[in-house]
């Protein structure tokens, strides 16, 4: 079975890799090959995982290059998740839209909305060449922002791409945990966007457990969500948000916080790496430890600013080693062995949401066989969130439009529609600023 990686020289891959050096069973993968467009990368990645697969006996042979159609030719899986832009250019997203005022996040609001338009592109050509090169290959797509990436592949793959998430797992397993249930035995409703979902329920035994925690208030306290949204906005909802939705219901909040702070998400991360990556160059240095200690620190910061907004404190210690690689390995598994398996995707709506078309990308629990993920009916959301869920949708429609014809006006819609910017103004002078840095933007005109 052979895996390739897209964005093979970041600084993930090592979780997805020791995910699969956990896997011994018959039909597991056996080869790996890493594609980037980054040589330097590509080397320093090789050097951990090297250090990762010390003394296991089956462990996945690993190559590295940086020739797309020659990574691509023969994959059964292919695994993207790059970055287009790199971490500077997500540091220009937040900045831009801070300097506006609003918010600059990596895959929510104006930031997200610029990733998104430089990324699609990209997406694109991969998904037309992975048609052409590897027909009947899956494609799991990591790379953010990760619902309307995969949607813009879809066109192209129909149902055989399929975009991962740990987040709603991460939230599902956190509820679970609070509720004195095992996370294998809990049957999470759940549905959105990615990053923009709602759990509204969690049943264990066929009994649904959320009111239970709703009207507790010391339970509501022990975990990450609701500290971060508080008890009476979750009563208040009735439900509990992806931490994401912190960035709608606190945006205010949120954005003050993000500009008040030393450095920007992007930019700390920016000089984070720089430093990991300009370490493992030199042969002297440990890489899987350099590797180790930088994922620990990235982990334990991760969202510091909503926290710190919310009074959340530190994150938990059983929070910090993710479920990201555990989705894809599940979703692997379940597909090349005809292991039936519920997780938690990226996949075409396929009349599950009533509020929006059969093509449009959504957040929902699938069923995982050999052909492939099968969204389970789930009872509608709420007025209030299906608003949410269709403006969001329509703005992701417009960075597709922008993308596929190269319109600017289209662009400036994308930014305008999107209910975290607050004028048309902002979003022409957010076209502007963006396409003056990034020259993945250069298509607009
Ligand atoms: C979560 C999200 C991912 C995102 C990551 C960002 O896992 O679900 O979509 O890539 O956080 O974390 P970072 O460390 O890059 O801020
Ligand atoms: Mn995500």
């Amino acid at each position: 079975m052979k895996l390739t990686i897209l964005g093979g020289g970041g600084f993930r891959v090592p979780l997805v890799y020791g995910a699969l050096l956990g896997d011994h069973a018959d039909g597991r993968v056996t080869r790996v090959v890493l594609h980037d467009v980054d040589a330097g990368r590509l080397r320093a990645i090789a050097r951990v995982l090297a250090e990762r697969a010390a003394g296991v006996p089956d462990a996945p042979e690993v190559t590295a290059t940086t020739d797309l159609d020659e990574a691509l030719r023969g994959a059964d899986f292919v695994f993207s998740a790059i970055r287009v832009g790199g971490l500077e250019g997500r540091a220009d997203d937040e900045r831009i839209a801070l300097a506006e005022g609003v918010l600059g996040q990596e895959t929510v609001g104006a930031g997200g909305i610029a990733f998104g338009l430089r990324t699609v592109p990209v997406a694109v050509d991969i998904a037309r060449r992975v048609a052409r090169l590897a027909p009947d290959a899956w494609v799991i797509n990591f790379t953010n922002p990760a619902g309307l990436v995969t949607e813009a592949m879809s066109r192209h793959l129909g149902d055989r791409v399929i975009g991962i998430c740990d987040s709603p797992v991460g939230l599902g397993r956190r509820v679970a945990r609070v509720l004195g249930a095992r996370p294998a035995e809990a049957w999470v409703d759940y549905v959105g966007l990615n990053h923009l979902g709602w759990v509204r329920g969690l049943r264990i035994a066929g009994r649904d457990e959320l009111p239970r925690l709703l009207a507790d208030p010391v339970l509501l306290g022990s975990f990450e969500e609701g500290r971060l949204f508080g008890a009476d906005w979750l009563r208040s909802l009735g439900a509990i948000p992806n931490e994401y939705l912190h960035y709608y219901y606190f945006n205010r909040e949120a954005v003050h916080a993000y500009r008040e702070a030393g450095r920007t998400r992007g930019a700390f991360l920016r000089d984070q790496q720089a430093g990991f990556y300009a370490g493992v160059a030199d042969p002297a240095v440990p890489a899987l430890e350099l590797w180790d200690r930088t994922r620990a620190e990235r982990e334990a910061t991760y969202m510091a600013e909503n926290r710190e907004a919310a009074g959340a404190g530190e994150r938990e210690a059983e929070d910090l080693s993710g479920g990201y690689e555990n989705v894809a390995l599940a979703l692997m598994r379940a597909i090349a062995r005809d292991e039936r398996a519920t997780l938690i995707l990226n996949v075409r709506n396929r009349g599950t949401l009533a509020a929006l078309d059969g093509d449009a990308v959504i957040e929902v629990p699938c069923l995982v066989d050999a052909h492939g993920a099968h969204p389970v009916a789930v009872d509608p959301l709420p007025g209030h969130a299906t608003g949410l869920v269709c403006a969001v949708k329509a703005v992701e429609r417009e960075v597709l439009d922008a993308a596929r014809s190269g319109s600017r006006a289209a662009a400036v819609k994308a930014f305008a529609l999107h209910p975290l910017v607050d004028s048309v103004n902002v979003a022409r002078r957010l076209v502007d600023g963006y396409a003056a840095v990034h020259p993945g933007l250069a298509y607009l005109r």
